[in-house]
């Protein structure tokens, strides 16, 4: 095993280097920044890695598994989404594909109820207004947003973070909690979350957080017919994937009412220019898809695709086998 060799795609936390030196020969981009397409392409080029180890910022396609020859046995990604992994591409070249599910799920709940305290109780317009010098005397409409409680909540997509996001929302005590998904779970049972179809999602609930995965069913499954079909005093949350959502018509739909707020951590693009106009759009929080940003999770995310690197050279199934 000593002469095993992983790529890795940037600076990591030390527990995923730590596990990879005691059975790897490492050669990485050292940086905090993303690695440029073609530096990862020529990289690949240079040595025969048996894993990759890489990040949602990097696309690997075939340009990169080509240039990484037969030998490669896994790409493990240090991110629970795998959307910028070509899947066929490696399934036809019997490359493993992992992820690390399960250890942002807390950080990732958390970071969606924040977003959704925040929109719906105005708090970034509070903070942005004190800061202003706009806190004059107490007034009866200033800054009134909209309570939880008693209201009806969605969540797009139950699987772990969906699922944790109704946990800890569950207790501001919602008159109901729906979810969609691809089919009913079990588990809903938990929060007393009912199964409704997208049109009963959308027509029925005050707060929708989207919590699912980029797929081709879910790509801009928010756009302006659904807007045009949400309550006018539901609020937005995405702390899925940008994809899900068309940027262009959530601009519309909160500059002319057909919604009321959003709170994004995740856009389509990533980074959002600073002079987007959703950024400058009052009813609509922007943060930096940093829903995994604790050092919990980030050190438990490096660890764990380390371990599927591992797993890959010793004929074990990684914990996040997307491939399956
Ligand atoms: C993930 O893991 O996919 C998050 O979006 C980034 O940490």
């Amino acid at each position: 095993m000593a002469d095993c060799k992983v790529y890795v795609t940037r600076r990591i936390p030390k527990p995923g280097t730590e596990l990879l030196s005691k059975h790897f020969e490492i050669d990485s981009y050292d940086s905090d920044e993303a690695i440029p397409h073609q530096v990862l392409v020529e990289a690949m080029k240079k040595k025969r890695y048996d894993a990759l180890y890489c990040m949602l910022t990097d696309t690997i396609d075939s340009e990169v598994l080509e240039a990484a020859g037969s030998q490669l046995k896994i790409v493990a990604t240090m991110s629970v989404g795998y959307e910028h992994i070509d899947l066929h591409e490696c399934a036809t070249r019997n490359i493993l594909v992992a992820n690390t599910p399960g250890v942002s799920t807390d950080s990732v709940a958390e970071l969606t109820v924040a977003l959704l305290l925040l929109t719906s109780r105005r708090i970034a317009e509070g903070v942005e207004a004190v800061r202003n010098g706009e806190w004059g005397d107490w007034k009866p409409h200033w800054l009134c947003g909209t309570e939880l409680t008693g209201s009806t909540l969605g969540i797009y997509g139950l699987g772990r973070i969906g699922f944790n996001v109704g946990r800890r929302l569950k207790p501001f005590g919602f008159s109901k909690i729906y979810y969609t998904d691809v089919h009913e779970v079990s588990y809903a049972k938990d929060i007393d979350a009912e199964f409704t179809d997208f049109e009963g999602l959308i027509k029925n609930c005050d707060f929708i957080c989207v919590c699912c995965n980029l797929t081709p069913q879910t790509r801009h499954m928010f756009n302006a017919e659904t807007f045009k079909k949400m309550k006018n005093n539901a609020i937005l949350v995405n702390t899925g994937r940008g994809g899900v959502i068309q940027h262009d018509d959530l601009l519309e739909a909160l500059k002319n009412g057909d919604i009321a707020a959003a709170g994004l951590d995740v856009t389509e693009p990533e980074p959002l220019d600073k002079d987007h106009p959703l950024v400058h759009q009052k009813n609509c929080v922007i943060l930096p898809h940093m829903g995994s940003n604790t050092w919990d999770s980030r050190n438990a995310m490096a660890e764990i695709a380390a371990r599927n690197c591992v797993a890959a050279i010793t004929n074990q199934t990684p914990e996040g086998n997307v491939l399956t």
